[in-house]
């Protein structure tokens, strides 16, 4: 059984450590997830006062989550929850009221930082969205992927083995939260 899975990847930042990690992910998934990237670059700020004449954005977003089996997020940490392009996505996605495009569907979050220590505030406050958003949310393994910044060659390929094999086994654990969530 293959599932489509959306990627979302909280930064918008060209050489995004975050992205790196979810591109080197998506390379050691199991095949039967297909994930493709759904950006939130150009989402409109929340503002209800949209919702009677729709963003095109909005709609292309909605769109896009509406029609996957699970959503893959990938964070930063800023000043130790999520950065506000993530939350925005989330808002976006969860409106009109009773028409939110997370309902039911499962995920997992994997937060980056290149910093020793950090990525677990994101982790948490994104988690804490998943109760209101309906989102069952893969509880382990936890991913709070640290020191991400040397962890890559000047292709842009992950040359940390550890992470590699942590990596795999997260990508493994999510298709089989999502084989058994689906609906
Ligand atoms: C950060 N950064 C950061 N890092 C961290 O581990 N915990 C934190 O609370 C914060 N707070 C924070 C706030 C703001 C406004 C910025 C811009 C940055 C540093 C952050 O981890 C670093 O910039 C990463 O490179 C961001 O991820 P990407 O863009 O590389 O994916």
């Amino acid at each position: 059984m293959s599932h489509k899975i959306a990627v979302i990847v909280g930064s918008l930042r060209r050489e995004s450590w975050t992205r790196k990690i979810a591109q080197a992910t998506i390379a050691q998934a199991p095949r039967e997830l297909k994930c493709s990237f759904v950006e939130i670059g150009d989402l409109d700020m929340y503002n209800e006062d949209l919702e009677a004449k729709v963003p095109a954005a909005w709609t292309r977003f909605r769109d896009a989550v509406r029609q996957v089996d699970g959503v893959l997020f990938a964070t930063p940490e800023y000043n130790r929850s999520i950065p506000g392009c993530l939350k925005n996505a989330v808002d976006v996605g969860s409106r009109p009221a009773g028409k939110s495009v997370w309902d039911g569907k499962p995920a997992a979050v994997i937060s980056v930082t290149p910093y020793k220590l950090g990525a677990f505030g994101a982790n948490q406050a994104l988690r804490q969205t998943f109760v209101f958003l309906n989102m069952p949310a893969m509880q382990t393994p936890e991913a709070y992927i640290g020191s991400a910044g040397g962890m890559f060659d000047t292709d842009g390929k992950l040359k940390n083995e550890e992470t590699r094999a942590f990596l795999e086994k997260f990508a493994a654990a999510f298709a089989d939260w999502v084989t058994t969530l689906k609906r």
